[in-house]
């Protein structure tokens, strides 16, 4: 619309490590190889390849089709994007997840960028060498206690944490161009140390068995990961956890592959750049991600310790404890590559979160880019210190929960609606296809009208009534025979009204237990508020912009 906003990417590579970069995230490294151990290992991988055929791929060609059509409209954030494909109001309103859900997973996905920072600098100076296992636990422990800290820095979570934001919106400041850059630097890195790692990995082989662990093997958690498990097929909590990783992972539902289409110019290919983002990320979590945490963590450890402790606490209190056994200069150059890569996966990841919003501001309201840039940052930060100061009260789980993972879901469904049955398939179909460098086969397009909405209603309704224990089975049976339907706490339904901690709170043993509980009940509930007022500011700036650009039509 403006003439300050009429960038473009530089190079066709320089796009595609981009978008890369912008799905190769601390997902593939972090979650991925936690959610596959928690559902049985190679009972998940089945459904998650499925998952990314079916809805994965689809969504990516639907994204980019929508970015690169609402960029030809001077449109680059999903609000008026989607207005412009659906005509009516509420479209425009619908799109305003496109922004939110990146401004609220930036404020707490930009905390674990900054513990990868700081782990950089505490591996090179060597904080962890010669530490015990639980004092390396102990460690990460006293990180994240803000007050108590004794990691050396006083207040080094939230120093870091200013210091990762500032970088963020710097790069972002400068614009695509520094986004681009990023990325040539970031992903090249990544992936060789990924590599060294996973070469590791995989050499480990039983060498590591000790007398305390003998049958320690590395062999066992790749077994573990890559033996199918046909049973699994029929069981819904897997299917619903691969269909959330998938999400996660390919950064669908959130509104930045969108934005980052939009700087394409109207003939440019995007079904295979949009198949090599997407298939670049998942080589480097399906290959590289499933290499590092598992077949390391097993090899010394065993893989049934590996079962029991699955978390996310494994890459920071288990990883720099075992790279010790490697001598004192690996150790350190291991601690620096790992904690490295997952630092350059995080940043181009959490760069892509902040152009939607710059591009909102910038098409709307004639911001420049550096003044949106450094709102951007601002509001992360205010949205982000909660997560910072009240870790261990739940605040970041609930911004992961509801920005990072039903937001996407109900988003995703909504624009491929809009995209197959509303736009129409003809017409998105064409859009797809418009400038392709290759032939996509022609049962996508039933694939996208008819398999991927129907499947992502299935993931949005599995998730609102999950039932208890998330034994499907029995809440079925139950159902039938009259006896209504147990939902579990983790259910959406239940989420809502925070059965869960209200449940903990009735059965708390002691007084202090349950004021604790309470005192993290009223943490979470001020989380909600944050995000919706969040929610509802940015609605309140669509119906300002959509008032500027009515005036702008009527002069
Ligand atoms: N795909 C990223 C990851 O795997 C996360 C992400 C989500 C990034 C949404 C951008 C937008 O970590």
């Amino acid at each position: 619309m403006t003439k300050s906003n009429v960038e473009s990417w530089g190079t066709r590579i320089g796009l595609i490590l981009a978008m890369a970069g912008n799905a190769v995230g601390l997902g593939n490294f972090l979650r991925f190889p936690v959610q596959a151990i928690n559902n049985g290992g190679g009972a998940f991988i089945i459904p998650y390849l499925v998952c990314f055929l079916l809805m994965g791929i689809p969504l990516l060609w639907i994204e980019w089709a929508i970015g690169r059509y609402g960029g030809k409209y001077g449109s680059h954030s999903t609000p008026f994007m989607l207005d412009k494909m659906g005509k009516r109001k509420i479209w425009k309103y619908f799109g305003v997840f496109g922004i939110f859900t990146n401004i609220g997973v930036a404020a707490y996905y930009c905390y674990i960028e900054s513990w990868t920072m700081s782990y950089v600098y505490h591996s090179l100076i060597g904080t962890f060498q010669g530490k015990s296992q639980t004092e390396i636990e102990q460690f990460f422990g006293n990180y994240i206690d803000i007050y108590n800290s004794t990691t050396g820095i006083p207040y080094e979570a939230v120093i870091f944490y200013i210091a990762c934001l500032l970088l963020n919106t710097w790069i972002l400041s400068r614009g695509l161009e520094g986004v681009e850059k990023a990325s040539k630097i970031g992903m090249p890195l990544l992936i060789i140390f990924a590599v060294f790692l996973a070469f590791k990995g995989l050499t480990i082989g039983t060498s590591g068995a000790s007398n305390e662990v003998p049958n320690a093997s590395a062999w066992d958690g790749l077994n573990f990961l890559w033996t199918p498990q046909y049973d699994s097929l029929t069981n819904p909590k897997v299917w619903l956890a691969a269909a959330g990783q998938i999400f996660f992972t390919l950064s669908v539902g959130m509104g930045t592959i969108q934005c980052y289409a939009s700087y394409l110019k109207e003939k440019d290919d995007i079904a295979l750049n949009g198949l090599a983002a997407g298939f670049t990320n998942e080589f480097v979590e399906v290959v590289l991600g499933s290499l590092i945490v598992i077949p390391i963590a097993a090899g010394y450890l065993g893989l049934d310790w590996v079962k029991e402790n699955a978390g996310f606490g494994m890459a920071f209190q288990t990883m720099p404890y075992l790279f010790q056994k490697w001598g004192p200069i690996l150790s350190v150059l291991a601690g620096v590559m790992w904690f490295g890569l997952l630092f350059f996966a995080g940043i181009t990841s959490s760069l892509a979160m902040g152009t939607p919003w710059i591009g909102f501001m910038q098409d709307e309201f004639n911001i420049s880019r550096k003044l949106s840039a450094w709102s951007f940052g601002l509001i992360v930060l205010i949205l982000g210190l909660p997560t910072v100061f009240f870790f261990e009260y739940g605040v970041f789980d609930e911004y992961d929960y509801w920005a990072g993972t039903v937001s996407l879901v109900i988003f995703a469904l909504g624009e491929t609606i809009l995209f197959s049955w509303i736009f129409g398939i003809e017409k998105g179909w064409n859009e797809i296809n418009l400038g392709a460098d290759i032939k996509i086969p022609i049962i996508y397009k039933s694939i996208i009208k008819y398999v991927t909405p129907l499947l992502l209603a299935l993931v949005f309704i599995g998730s609102l009534i999950t039932p208890l224990k998330n034994d499907w089975n029995s809440a079925i049976n139950s159902f039938v025979s009259g006896n209504g339907w147990p939902l579990d706490n983790s259910s959406l339904i239940k989420q809502i009204s925070g059965s869960a901690i209200k449940e903990q709170i009735e059965n708390a043993k002691t007084i202090e237990e349950k004021e604790k509980l309470e005192t993290k009940w009223n943490y979470i509930f001020f989380a909600r508020i944050i995000l919706i007022f969040t929610f509802l500011g940015i609605a309140f700036l669509v119906f300002l912009a959509s008032k500027r650009r009515e005036k702008r039509l009527s002069v």
